[in-house]
């Protein structure tokens, strides 16, 4: 596969972000590892505007430590997929029929990889039997995302290792069965709107009680980052560590106590089952 080119069929807010993570991806040692970057990425959008974003973007990056030249364009979907091995699919769900019909007679063999939510691995196989569906989120943008990965039987071994090279930098890879998606949609494609809701709730408490806006926002991103770290480095379960700062009648269990009279643990979990339950709906409407 070295020296390919990978086409992208929507290059937006998702799209640029697995763009940019992948044209600065630093170069691997290994040669066959450095075989797995494409050596020209064309970028496909709707309008002259969308493509000219693009093109910005990666005029204020530094070459691609893997070489890779980027080609953006718009109205060219046919002869850029015609041109490519590889075909990330990351235009808006109900865009993707009829971006996928009008490459229908070049796309059949290529590996598509979509990460457009609620089109399932079986309805992308109508136009190549090699899909990877991918469901990533937004901090992707800072190489902080997170993906979670499932394939058709079709993809080759190969390819699956190509997939999981190029889609990590995006931040980390969970392989998963398909039948996980509307979950992983809810859980990590929502998840940031659900962490930014706590983030907005912490940092006004502390402003309620007189903590200045920035100081509040300051705190608060450093009490998530940290507590995520904690239960990252130390193995714990978070229940073992939420009970380490419950000293009895103290404050942290008054606090929690409280959290739970207002159904906070169980508005978070029915929430996030209402995204995946959405999620679901969205696939069954095609
Ligand atoms: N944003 C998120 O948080 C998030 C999270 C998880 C998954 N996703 C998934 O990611 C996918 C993309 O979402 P997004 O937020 O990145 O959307 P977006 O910013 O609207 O990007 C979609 C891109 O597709 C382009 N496009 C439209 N018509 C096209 C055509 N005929 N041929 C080629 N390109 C065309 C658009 O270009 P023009 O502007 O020129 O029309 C636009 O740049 C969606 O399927 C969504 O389900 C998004």
């Amino acid at each position: 596969m070295a020296g390919y080119t990978l086409t992208m069929l929507g290059c937006g807010v998702m799209g640029q972000a697995i763009l940019s993570a992948i044209y600065n991806a630093p170069k691997p040692e290994d040669k066959k590892i450095q075989s797995l970057y494409p050596s020209k990425i064309i970028a496909c959008n709707g309008d002259e505007q969308a493509a000219e974003q693009v093109s910005k973007l990666i005029s204020g990056f530094d070459p691609s430590p893997n070489g890779i030249i980027v080609e953006s364009t718009f109205s060219d979907n046919l002869s850029a997929v015609e041109q490519s091995d590889v075909v990330i699919l990351g235009t808006k769900p109900f865009l993707v029929e009829p971006v996928l019909n009008e490459v229908e007679s070049v796309i059949d063999g290529k590996l598509i990889v979509s990460i457009a939510a609620g089109w399932t691995i079986e309805q992308l196989q109508f136009y190549s039997k090699s899909v990877s569906r991918i469901m990533t989120n937004t901090p992707a943008k800072y190489g902080y995302g997170c993906a979670v990965i499932a394939h058709s039987l079709e993809v080759k071994d190969e390819q699956k290792t190509l997939v999981n090279e190029l889609i990590r930098h995006v931040g980390v890879c969970v392989e998963l069965p398909e039948k996980h998606m509307d979950a992983a949609t809810s859980l990590v494609g929502s998840g940031p709107a659900y962490v930014l809701l706590m983030i907005e709730s912490m940092m006004e408490s502390g402003i309620k009680m007189g903590i200045p806006l920035q100081e509040s926002l300051k705190c608060t991103l450093q009490v998530l980052e940290g507590t995520a770290k904690m239960v990252e480095k130390s193995g714990a379960h978070p229940s073992v560590l939420k009970h380490q700062v419950c000293t009895p009648g103290g404050t942290t269990i008054a606090g929690l106590c409280k959290m739970e009279e207002y159904g906070v643990k169980n508005g978070i979990i029915k929430g996030v089952e209402e995204g995946a339950i959405v999620a679901a709906k969205l696939g069954k409407k095609k």
